[in-house]
């Protein structure tokens, strides 16, 4: 019999050194919120001086030093006189909290883990454990605000990008019309006015896309011209970069009256980042870009097509990524298809690629009717 019971003796103090052996606090909780069994690292978490002075009181009063039922106990509903906590876990293995607690003027946050123990298929008791998850929770904070600010760069970059198009083509203008000015007619020089007050509105546009950034806002859309945005697209690339675009032959199949909604001065946008890579692509060589304009049933189609080269398989994929950029003139930020991509989300569209036989050919896809709430 002694012997039994020396047994049982040493497979309590066996398991009392696993338990202690577990650096998170560990409690068994009864079903009258008493706490039954703790290890060491219960006493540390709570500052009780021994493990007699846990056993038997309230858990809520042992580790969270208040006077009742933690309000974020999942146990919260659970009356000191039921028996078992079978309502408390309807079913499930365990139930996770994170909280935050307050120990010695530090503000922590603690992952709570509730495991059911069962005694003839009731919940009799539950083993809290308690993590503490502050510096996870504070790295993870860390790695999001440099993930904000990764973001916050790349959109920084990308409104610079796209100010620099109606910025030149400002500033050309302006050259083009104090060069001229004592030999211009007024027509043409109300003209050069107007392709300023163009740009102007355009890069307004894009200070006003920065402001949306803060509060973002819905995309607005009028019915608009699709050949008249690529005509603009086209005189504006044509505009800005009269030398790379020399030898270049423009064949255009749209006409006037392709109308529907979408925001004509974004949409341009696209056009210009697209025809600016084809340009690029070229190299100052001669060459031809192809627009296509398809309309269907639902749909607007517009394919871009260039033949300088084509666009190597292991890079497709990578072309839209912001930042990615390999062009010939090696002074790309990289941020145009990027730009293009989100510009054609917007509209909840889709812009593919496809490249064969040194052709590059862009697809992009609009529905006809932009979707509610859009
Ligand atoms: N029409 C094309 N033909 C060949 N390669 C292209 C074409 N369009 C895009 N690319 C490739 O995709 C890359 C990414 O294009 P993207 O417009 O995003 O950046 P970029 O033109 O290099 O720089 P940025 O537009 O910011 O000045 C280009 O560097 C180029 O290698
Ligand atoms: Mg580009």
């Amino acid at each position: 019999m002694s012997s039994l019971m020396e047994n049982l003796h040493e497979r309590a103090e066996e398991l009392q050194a696993i338990l202690d052996g577990i650096t998170e606090p560990l409690v068994l909780i009864d079903s009258g919120f008493r706490v039954r069994r703790v290890n060491k690292a219960t006493l540390e978490f709570s500052s009780e001086p021994d493990f007699p002075s846990t056993l038997g009181r309230k858990c809520y009063e042992v580790l969270y030093n208040r006077s009742a039922v933690c309000p974020y106990c999942p146990m919260k509903d659970h009356h000191e006189n039921e028996t078992d906590f079978d309502a408390q876990f309807e079913g499930k293995g365990e139930i996770g909290r994170e909280i935050f607690h307050v120990a010695n003027d530090q503000k922590e946050t603690l992952y709570l883990d509730f495991f059911p123990i069962r005694k003839d298929g009731s919940i009799v008791s539950i083993v809290e454990k308690i993590s503490n998850i502050t510096r996870i929770k504070e790295k993870e904070e860390e790695n999001l605000r440099i993930r904000n600010l990764a973001s916050l760069g790349i959109f920084i970059s990308g409104v610079a990008h796209e100010l620099n198009n109606p910025l030149t083509g400002m500033s050309l203008t302006l050259q083009n019309l104090m060069n001229n000015l004592s030999s211009m007619d007024p027509a043409f020089f109300r003209k050069r006015l107007e392709m300023i007050k163009e740009d102007l509105t355009r890069a307004a546009m894009i200070v006003l896309d920065v402001i949306s950034f803060a509060k973002p806002d819905k995309l607005v859309t009028t019915t608009a011209d699709i050949h008249e945005t690529i005509m603009k697209a086209k005189d504006s690339v044509t505009w800005v970069y009269p030398v790379l675009s020399k030898n270049t032959e423009w064949e255009i199949l749209s006409e006037p009256g392709m109308t529907f909604q979408f925001n004509p001065v974004k949409m341009e946008r696209l056009f210009i980042n697209l025809f600016k890579n084809s340009l690029q692509a070229y190299d100052y060589g001669e060459g031809k870009i192809k627009v296509e304009v398809r309309r269907t049933r639902n749909m607007m189609h517009i394919f871009v097509e260039d033949t300088a080269g084509g666009i190597p398989e292991d890079m497709l994929d990578k072309i839209f990524s912001p930042f990615f950029s390999k062009n010939k003139s090696g002074i790309g930020t990289g941020l145009g298809l990027s730009i293009c991509h989100s510009i054609v989300r917007e509209h909840s569209g889709e812009l593919t690629v496809r490249s064969y036989d040194r052709k590059t050919r862009f697809k992009i896809s609009l529905p006809l009717v932009q979707p509610k709430g859009n």
